[in-house]
């Protein structure tokens, strides 16, 4: 008899994927000291957006939120964005690098393929993540280890909608099972979403701090983890 196959879904931006490393591609039109904390706060409203247009009940697609967000974070800076820069940006977008320690989980993935039935599950568009994943060169050769990018497009809402986890375990074939699916985040509202909704969910903790969100202080991540790699080894052990 086959054994069961444990779930194991990958947030994709923040998680596989430095929304830092675009500083680069800014730094090319705003100069170096402008880029970091231009990157970090065109991270901010992206996400800050996506929370508040849930709020709203109104959806636009994440690709829109991401543009409108880096033009947000562009006038705080008091600086312009012309289309053209607009465009090379979010073209860079499909292309972040992956954070030190992907390929070695992807390895980890790859050698337990018996073991782990991997997917990415974000809150980017089909054509977004496609591309990331595609063009990657760290995750690009490695595209065929996820059985598929599960993205919530079609739902027209974000994560932490209990919506996107729900559809995440339907996807999987694990429709009364949440608790056999894994998240990997490092982003804490979408562990908190996971826990909320009976998933399970490993914290990916490179910051070193811990579990720090308070927003439900009783409700902690079933793992907390320093990088994606032990993740993965933590969750085969449990
Ligand atoms: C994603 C967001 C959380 O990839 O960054 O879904």
């Amino acid at each position: 008899m086959a054994t069961k196959k444990t779930v194991i879904a990958f947030d994709l931006y923040g998680t596989l994927l430095s929304t830092e490393s675009i500083a680069q591609e800014l730094a090319k039109i705003y100069g170096e000291d402008k880029a970091k904390s231009l990157a970090a706060l065109w991270r901010r409203y992206q996400l800050e957006y996506t929370w508040r247009i849930n709020s709203m009940g109104e959806y636009k697609s994440f690709s829109e939120i991401t543009r409108n967000a880096l033009g947000h974070a562009v006038a705080e800076h008091e600086l312009t964005l012309s289309a053209k820069d607009a465009d090379t940006l979010m073209k860079s977008y499909d292309a972040l690098h992956v954070f030190p320690e992907i390929p070695l989980a992807l390895k980890l993935l790859e050698e337990n393929g018996d073991r782990v039935e991997a997917y990415v599950f974000s809150n980017g568009t089909d054509e977004m993540v496609g591309n990331s994943i595609n063009t990657s060169p760290e995750l690009g050769p490695h595209a065929g280890r996820f059985k598929s990018l599960i993205t919530v497009d079609g739902l027209k809402c974000f994560k932490p909608d209990r919506r996107t986890y729900d559809h995440l375990v339907e996807q999987a074939g694990k429709q009364g099972e949440a608790s056999d699916v894994w998240v990997v985040s490092a982003n804490p509202f979408d562990i908190a979403g996971s826990r909320a909704a009976g998933l399970q969910a490993a914290f990916i903790d490179r910051a070193g701090k811990g579990w720090i969100d308070r927003l439900e202080p009783n409700r902690n991540p079933s793992v907390v983890a320093s990088g994606v790699d032990e993740a993965i080894k933590s969750i085969l052990k449990n």
